[in-house]
């Protein structure tokens, strides 16, 4: 593996000091910008009960709790660094009971069915095996009329998603239109695209 890619590998699975240095990096820059954007679109009640997929280095997490100050916001992700990483950023909301972080796999969800309100997937979709299981378990974990919100840096529009698709092993960027089939295979309804043509960023939220 070139070093570029080995660098760049730790945006899907950070790993070591190369992967701590990128958990820091997800917390900051366009990441939070294209988060703030993605979440105008879901609209989240005060007390939700809400999960973060591929939570990282934890920034989505404490955005999610400020917008449901008597809610509970889990994140999940399968790396240990994003684990750490995000119970330090969280650190206070754990310590209260409002927040907890777990590791384990988008394709193996440790939660019961019907358990949230809504699922946020950041920036990590690209990375998930066998997608349409993930999009399934994710449905499971939701209660009826519960949310899936998924945002993504890249609407795979742009050609550069080739590039990194060759660069880091096992990604793939997925347009809208692939999502929508996919959400839809998976048994979700009133799916919605939103694009930012400027930037390629794309958040598409569906309902159980
Ligand atoms: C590019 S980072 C995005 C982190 C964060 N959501 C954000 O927007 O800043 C992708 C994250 O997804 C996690 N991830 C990728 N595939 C995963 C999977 N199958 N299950 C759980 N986490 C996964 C990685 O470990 C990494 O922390």
């Amino acid at each position: 593996m070139g070093l570029f890619s080995k660098i760049f590998s730790n945006t899907r699975k950070p790993e070591g000091f190369l992967g701590r240095m990128m958990v820091n990096g997800m917390n900051g820059g366009s990441h939070a910008r294209m988060a703030e954007w993605g979440l105008s679109f879901v609209g989240i009640p005060k007390d939700a009960n809400v999960l973060d997929v591929g939570c990282g280095g934890g920034a989505n997490i404490s955005r999610l709790l400020k917008r449901c100050p008597q809610g509970e916001v889990t994140g999940i992700d399968y790396s240990p660094v994003s684990v750490k990483k995000s119970r330090e950023v969280n650190a206070a909301a754990i310590a209260a009971g409002c927040c907890k972080v777990v590791e384990g796999s988008a394709a193996a969800l440790p939660f019961e069915d019907g358990s949230f309100d809504l699922v946020t997937a950041f920036e990590t979709v690209y990375f998930w095996p066998s997608i349409e299981e993930c999009f399934r378990g994710v449905r499971r974990t939701l209660k009826d009329g519960g949310r899936f919100a998924i945002v993504n840096e890249d609407d795979g529009l742009t050609g550069s998603n080739e590039k990194w698709e060759k660069i880091i092993e096992g990604m793939h960027t997925y347009t809208a239109d692939e999502l929508r089939e996919l959400l839809a295979a998976a048994g979700f309804r009133d799916i919605s695209v939103h694009n930012d043509a400027k930037h390629h960023w794309l958040c598409v939220t569906a309902v159980k």
